[in-house]
């Protein structure tokens, strides 16, 4: 069994995953660190070399290529991860998704304490504009996120909700 996490930058995917995949002794793979792995360069100079429609095409081979890896994993995926070429269908195909769903608020809160600097997407922005940035990037990506196979809402409850789930 796989088991997707999906959501905004900053919902906990990677803390939860890791956590989650440790009591399930699952693998647990997370996708922007996987593609960090395999091109042997930063999301930031990914980013910056080629530009954010070749990082997407990048991702989604990642993806592919970790769900032929692994069968038995929980996967954290970036932020934007399910809302190209289709790839929530893709992620559904080949496991069960969760999206982590955080309010504006709450993300914005902890992207600003870390993680603004990794995050070509959001470097440089005041917190006035990070929350016009996600408030206006949610909204686009919902659509996608809440094709997910379940839907956890509230990050501090995430954890204990899919364990019960999975249990
Ligand atoms: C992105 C999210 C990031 C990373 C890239 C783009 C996005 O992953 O893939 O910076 O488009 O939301 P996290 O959600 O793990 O921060």
């Amino acid at each position: 069994m796989r088991i997707f996490l999906i959501g905004m930058m900053g919902s906990g995917k990677t803390t939860l995953g890791r956590q989650l995949a440790g009591q399930l002794g699952y693998t647990f793979v997370d996708l922007d660190e996987y593609l960090v792995q395999r091109q042997g360069q930063s999301i930031n100079q990914i980013f910056e070399q080629y530009g954010q429609e070749h990082f997407r095409k990048l991702e989604r081979q990642a993806l592919e290529e970790v769900v032929q890896k692994y069968d038995k994993a929980v996967i954290s995926t970036g932020g934007g991860a399910p809302c190209f070429f289709n790839n929530i269908e893709y992620i559904n195909q080949h496991g069960t998704s969760f999206y982590l769903d955080v309010p504006v608020e709450q993300l914005a809160h902890r992207l600003l304490a870390h993680g603004l600097q990794e995050r070509p997407l959001l470097t440089g922005k005041s917190p006035a504009e990070l929350n016009l940035y996600l408030t206006e990037t949610l909204t686009h990506r919902k659509q996608f996120y809440e094709r997910a196979t379940y839907t956890l809402a509230g990050a501090n409850t995430a954890a204990q909700s899919l364990l019960r789930l999975l249990n």
